[in-house]
């Protein structure tokens, strides 16, 4: 393993100071376990390495023991959670989970977003539940649509994010050429913390530019770490050639010159982004990332909340259990209703067996049985602090978007919905089912497996998605779970907008558009536009009206 670099503790502000050793796990207080956390997901797009980078990252916080066991192949790897195959052996079933691991005296909570660009949605709500986000980039390519997407929800949130670019053993784009690209595309000031020796089959290692340590590459490194040398000791020669090391020497110096240093304030405030270089494969750069991520990702913070109708901050110490569900997940097993909502913790000490309101309906929910994962010793099983997510299971009780408590008067903001690129006509072929059809389209609308509207004249279901292959799912399901077999038709909408504004002006507009109005499953009134055009059509004539793209839940 790759020894920490000696920023790392001097970086880290109080508030993020790994619990100071011996006694890591021994601390109870919510705060300081709180402090010890990092809650993190990793975005990308399609092949730039987020399935290998998530093996290499559990395998050097020891969370799994050989390279491969994280990766299912082929056809399932594109359209399952990448972790399927770990889930299977533990006999739990819940994409978008979260891996948690301990390494040098942190708890790294990784959240897994779904790899197929159809589940976009998914990985959006899973981002809800992170403190920041690893953003891979294939050094070949730079930034590439689906990272340009992902991104942008991660500004909507705050969410810091460090960049890794990937694959830099294949032949890689210009360094600097990336960095413009970063800079110009996100509008995020890069902030590279190490800078690579070349690429390809010329690719030596990288330089850490804040101690000009050099990490040498070799194919022998692997997962028993990479040597570090000065990169002024005479020991340099055996990696670097001298032409080489010049080089990297005057790459080093025209990159600090030219990029803004890296300033923590700014990453955290979602300005900057630190880079680094590597190959997850190689499981080169991985100890640097997992490094990088303790010293300067954020613990949990305080988050925005309303409690009994009033605006607060709910800090992670709070003595109170709070939490918000931002994913639920319906149990694979076919014989079983049961549903699994994923929570995040944000405050107090959870223990299992607890009691926990649900705010907007009042239940209440004794949580005997939650899902922990990989939980590494038994207190873990058996607790959980701000930042950890827990797998609850129940019957549709649990919605995306609700906030648990103690109190039960605890809310969250709500998650997003993203106004659907695909929406399409659900009609069942027999005809005697359309009661059931309306049920199980519920039960999947509130999993957040489609969006649902039910136009407000004529009695089809009208169901959205954001790509192609939610349909697919939305079928399966449908046929396996419900015995319902069901046809997509086109649908005569294309576009569809929430709308708010004041009363008078919203039934005004909904009166003369009666044709194109509709309901979601929260009732909430949503224009259906035919196109694009008559969409920005009617955003122009009814400036009183806001159409909304996206719509916070909960
Ligand atoms: P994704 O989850 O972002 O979709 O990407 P994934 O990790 O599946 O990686 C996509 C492909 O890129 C895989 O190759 C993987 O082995 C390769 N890859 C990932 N990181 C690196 C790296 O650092 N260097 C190199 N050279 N390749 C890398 P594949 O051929 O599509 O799949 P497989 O046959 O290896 O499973």
């Amino acid at each position: 393993m790759t020894s920490p670099p000696p920023v790392a503790a001097k970086a880290a502000s109080p508030a993020q100071s790994p619990a100071q050793s011996p006694a890591a796990s021994s601390v109870t207080s919510p705060a300081a376990q709180a402090a010890r956390r990092r809650t993190f997901a990793i975005i990308s797009h399609p092949d730039a390495g987020k399935t290998t980078l998530t093996e290499h990252i559990l395998l050097a916080g020891g969370a799994i023991r050989a390279a491969g066991a994280v990766r299912a192949r082929g056809e399932n790897r594109r359209t399952r959670s990448d972790w399927m195959k770990i889930e299977k052996e533990r006999g739990i079933s819940v994409s978008a989970s979260v891996m948690t691991f301990e390494h040098e005296g942190l708890l790294f909570n990784l959240l897994d977003t779904p790899g197929h660009e159809d589940f976009s949605e998914d990985t959006y709500r899973t981002l809800t539940a992170a403190d920041a986000a690893v953003m891979v980039l294939d050094a070949a390519k730079g930034i590439e649509p689906q990272t340009l997407k992902l991104f942008e929800v991660c500004r909507l949130r705050d969410i810091p994010i460090i960049t890794f670019i990937n694959k830099m053993d294949r032949e890689a784009l210009d360094p600097y050429a990336l960095l413009d690209e970063i800079g110009a595309k996100l509008a995020l000031d890069p902030a590279p913390l190490y800078w690579p020796a070349g690429s390809g089959n010329r690719f030596r290692g990288m330089v850490d530019l804040r101690d000009g340590r050099f990490t040498a590459y070799t194919r022998t490194g692997g997962e028993e770490g990479f040597e570090k040398l000065a990169l002024n000791s005479n020991a340099i020669s055996r990696v670097l050639d001298p032409d080489e090391k010049e080089e990297v020497e005057e790459g080093a110096m025209l990159v600090r010159e030219a990029s803004k240093p890296f300033d923590v304030t700014s990453f955290l405030e979602g300005h900057m982004t630190p880079i680094l270089f590597g190959s997850a494969l190689r499981h080169f750069g991985v100890g640097e990332l997992l490094e990088v991520l303790g010293a300067y990702a954020p613990a949990p913070g305080p988050m925005a909340a309303e409690k009994a109708g009033a605006a607060t901050h709910v800090a992670p110490g709070d003595p109170e259990v709070t939490g918000f569900v931002f994913k639920v997940q319906a149990n694979m097993d076919p014989n079983h209703r049961d549903r699994i909502a994923m929570l995040r913790v944000c405050s107090g000490r959870f223990q299992r067996g607890m009691k926990l309101k649900v705010q907007n309906t009042g239940r209440q929910l004794s949580v005997n049985a939650p899902i922990m994962f990989m939980a590494s010793d038994r207190e873990l099983a058996e607790v959980a602090y701000a930042g950890d997510v827990i797998g609850i299971p129940n019957h549709g009780v649990l919605r995306v978007g609700d906030s648990l408590s103690e109190s039960g008067t605890v809310r969250y903001a709500g998650l997003p919905n993203f106004a659907p690129e695909i929406l399409q006509r659900v009609r069942v072929k027999d005809p005697l089912k359309a009661k059931h059809l309306k049920k199980a389209l519920e039960g999947l609308a509130e999993e957040g497996v489609t969006q649902l509207f039910r136009p407000m004249i004529g009695s089809d279901f009208i169901v959205g998605a954001v790509g192609q292959l939610q349909f697919e799912v939305m079928a399966d399901r449908l046929a396996n779970e419900y015995q319902l077999e069901v046809l997509f038709e086109p649908s005569p909408f294309a576009e569809a907008r929430w709308i708010t504004g004041a009363k008078p002006d919203l039934e005004d507009f909904m009166g003369k558009h009666r044709q194109a109005m509709g309901q979601d499953i929260d009732e909430q009134p949503v224009f259906l536009g035919k196109s694009a055009w008559e969409v920005s059509y009617v955003t122009e004539r009814y400036p009183k009206i806001t159409f909304l793209r996206a719509k916070e839940r909960g």
